[in-house]
């Protein structure tokens, strides 16, 4: 099973040094820019406005009556169940599982705002009906699930100002064929962690520390549909998924494979807490992706070799090591942290030149919600 040792060592304790103990260290935290860390994008809105969706009308128009349903416009509301579980449970948490519990609810919750604030630019920028009205359904669903996580790092006092956030992270520019590989890829993987975490915990019960655990169940079907709606428009533009392009989509597979790994790697307490050993839990996410991914993407890592969760360890052990010579400082630990960060780019390229499975594209491009 693991090669990761899940108790509190020493390189951890060095890792959790960026402590949460305040709302301005949660916003830094949100505002921070490092490789793992969740970003903010914008793109070029006139090409988007050029997507042409013709080509899979049928499915498309099936998924906007989707959207209008809003079968979730009632679900991220609080209970008084949830307050209650928040005041009984939360004092029972280490410091250590506090700071790990605040880091997932503030990734979490920078990740979704980004998608918020991504798709809200991007309708106001366009003139395209069909690309305006997914962009206005998809930054409500986005807005109510950082809405709904900002609720729960209040109970800790350290909401984070959303405005603040928007105005003061930093945008990486993204051409729109990079937009949809990466966003494709989040809103799907998103949606696998949300349900297996949601399945191992109705499994057992006891583990769920947290009550917003029983809300991902129907939170994640919007990410689910947020994903299809990325597979359709990348369907609708076939070059997107043909020649050259292949080999930006390995890269974008892999290096969104590869930060989960590495993040969840460095919180152990969390998936401990829930009875869940973190590589098993990272293998089952990237198996459900990769499985989804078949309805769009012509190839396919081979994640089932053992030298590629190999090589993901091996990422993951750099990534430790290069946390802490840049937490020692000084001119030594800079050199030492330079080192690592070339270690870690052979690594990732060693991944990205492994050999990948290849498939032909189904006709039927939406899939269910099935997992
Ligand atoms: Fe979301
Ligand atoms: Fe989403």
């Amino acid at each position: 099973m693991s090669t990761h040792n899940p108790s509190l060592d020493q390189d951890h304790v060095a890792l959790l040094m960026d402590r949460v103990e305040s709302s301005a260290d949660a916003i830094a935290k949100a505002v921070k820019r490092t490789l793992l860390s969740p970003r903010f994008y914008t793109t070029d809105h006139a090409a988007m406005d050029r997507i042409d969706v013709s080509p899979v009308r049928a499915e498309w128009d099936a998924m906007m009556k989707e959207y209008e349903g809003d079968n979730n416009h009632d679900h991220f509301q609080r209970d008084a169940a949830f307050a209650e579980e928040v005041r009984t449970l939360m004092p029972q948490l280490s410091p250590e599982m506090r700071q790990e519990f605040l880091d997932f609810l503030i990734s979490s919750l920078t990740s979704e705002f980004s998608g918020c604030v991504l798709y809200n630019e991007i309708r106001k920028n366009i003139s395209n009906p069909d690309i305006k009205q997914l962009m206005a359904y998809m930054a409500r669903d986005e807005s109510r699930h950082a809405g709904f996580l900002n609720q729960s790092l209040k109970d800790f006092d350290l909401g984070i100002d959303l405005g603040n956030l928007k105005r003061t992270k930093h945008y990486t520019y993204f051409k729109p064929k990079y937009i949809f590989y990466a966003t494709y890829l989040s809103e799907k993987i998103g949606y696998a962690r949300y349900i297996t975490i949601f399945r191992h915990l109705e499994r057992h019960p006891d583990k769920r520390f947290h009550p917003i655990f029983r809300w991902f169940e129907r939170w994640c079907n919007d990410e689910f549909r947020h994903g299809e709606s990325f597979a359709l428009m990348m369907r609708a533009q076939p070059q997107l998924l043909s020649g050259l392009n292949k080999l930006w989509i390995r890269f974008f597979i892999l290096a969104v494979y590869a930060t989960m790994y590495v993040r969840d790697h460095g919180r152990p307490l969390l998936h401990e807490a829930m009875g869940m050993d973190t590589t098993t839990y990272d293998m089952q996410v990237l198996r459900v992706t990769n499985e989804i991914c078949r309805q769009v993407f012509p190839v396919e890592l081979d994640i089932e070799h053992p030298a590629f969760k190999q090589g993901l360890d091996r990422l993951c052990a750099i990534s430790q090591a290069h946390a802490l010579a840049k937490a020692r400082g000084g001119l030594w630990g800079k050199l030492q942290a330079l080192g690592h960060a070339a270690r870690g780019v052979l690594a990732f390229a060693g991944l990205y030149l492994r050999p990948v499975k290849t498939q032909a594209l189904p006709e039927k491009i939406r899939c269910e919600p099935v997992w």
